[in-house]
């Protein structure tokens, strides 16, 4: 069974509720009813509903098990209107704004239906940008207790079971954090970890990357690395965590060994951490291409509740699947 399809029978076993607040958008509509019919979560659409059901007509459909609510129309606006309000005042944002916002941004509606526990999480970005979409969760559901960054890594499924756990690693930071600091870095490591544990049962490696391996360079940007690694260690003691590591050292036994002998986690890694959001969203995307890799994310990791984002690119089947990743957080 591939990483996704056990992730799918996960969210069945618990269903929980989704809401995609792109309602109008034809894979979405599209996606609502297979995810309703698979039984992998109960959703929600936002939109105008003759403007949704138009959309159904068109793609032939079938939106009987699927709810739509109407931010203009719902009676819960006036209630997430209020919220939004007490939570952005302080940061300059009048009652007049927050009623706008909630009327018209589906996004910051659909984050306040997960904030008061109306839904379970909620998935977008196949008509919005990933910073919109982070945005409207950074500013309503906010960090997890005890969590500073959000970022976002990709489950990556490659076809040759020598790489990583039986072929699956997780890749992170690939979509957020444009320049993370230490600190920040150390929370990808721990974030992404937990994120291979929940999602694909990795018993995580975690190799912290670099051009340079054990101080064979120096530079501030080794330094970095070196101090986040610290940093992962103090947090997460129990945590299998080594850096800072080339990507030779953290994936190919016979090189890991040489140079960092003993280590536990150099050439054995399956969760690899980037120093800079660069390095990791052109790193997946080469490992996507040339080995034919399967890419699932971005998931994004840290919120209080569990918000995906989707490639504008993204087909029917993609947004399902993220669905059935964002329904499992919701479980945890
Ligand atoms: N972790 C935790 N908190 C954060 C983070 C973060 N990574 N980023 C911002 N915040 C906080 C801010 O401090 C702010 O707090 P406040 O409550 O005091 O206001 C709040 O979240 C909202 O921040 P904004 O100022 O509204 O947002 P910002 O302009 O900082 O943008 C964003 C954040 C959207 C995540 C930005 O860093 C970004 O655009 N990142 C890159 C996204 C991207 O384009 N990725 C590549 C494409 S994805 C792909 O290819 C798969």
């Amino acid at each position: 069974m591939s990483a996704i399809d056990k992730i799918k029978a996960k969210a069945k076993a618990n269903r929980k509720h989704i809401v995609l607040p792109e309602g109008t958008e034809p894979r979405t509509v599209q996606a609502s009813a297979k995810i309703e019919a698979e039984g992998i979560a109960t959703v929600t659409l936002l939109g105008n509903p003759d403007e949704v059901k138009k959309v159904a007509a068109q793609t032939n459909t079938d939106l009987s098990k699927v709810e739509i609510i109407d931010p203009m129309t719902s009676d819960k606006t006036e209630t997430y209107s209020n919220l939004l309000f007490e939570l952005r005042k302080a940061k300059g944002m009048t009652e007049e704004e927050a009623k706008k916002i909630t009327t018209t941004n589906p996004l910051f509606f659909g984050a306040l239906m997960v904030k008061t526990g109306d839904a379970d999480g909620m998935v977008a970005g196949a008509i919005n940008s990933t910073g919109n979409v982070l945005r409207a969760a950074l500013q309503v559901i906010k960090t997890a207790p005890g969590i500073k960054t959000v970022s976002g890594s990709f489950i990556m499924e490659l076809p040759d079971s020598k790489w990583g756990q039986d072929g699956v690693l997780v890749f992170g930071d690939c979509a957020v954090v444009p320049d993370p600091t230490a600190e920040q870095l150390a929370d990808i490591a721990i974030a992404s970890a937990e994120t291979g544990r929940l999602l694909c049962d990795i018993d995580p490696k975690v190799a912290m990357l670099s051009f340079s391996t054990k101080g064979s360079a120096k530079h501030d940007n080794v330094t970095k690395v070196q101090e986040a690694t610290k940093l992962a260690h103090e947090m997460k003691p129990d945590l299998q965590l080594d850096g800072e590591l080339q990507a030779d050292a953290a994936l190919v036994e016979s090189v890991g060994q040489l140079k960092s002998p003993g280590s536990t986690v150099a050439g054995k890694a399956n969760v690899l951490i980037f120093p800079y959001l660069q390095a990791g969203n052109i790193g997946y995307k080469l490992v996507q291409r040339f080995a034919n890799a399967s890419a699932t994310g971005p998931i994004i990791q840290g919120l209080a509740k569990p918000v995906s984002d989707l490639s504008r690119g993204c087909n029917v089947d993609d947004i399902v699947s993220v669905v059935a990743i964002t329904a499992v957080k919701a479980q945890a």
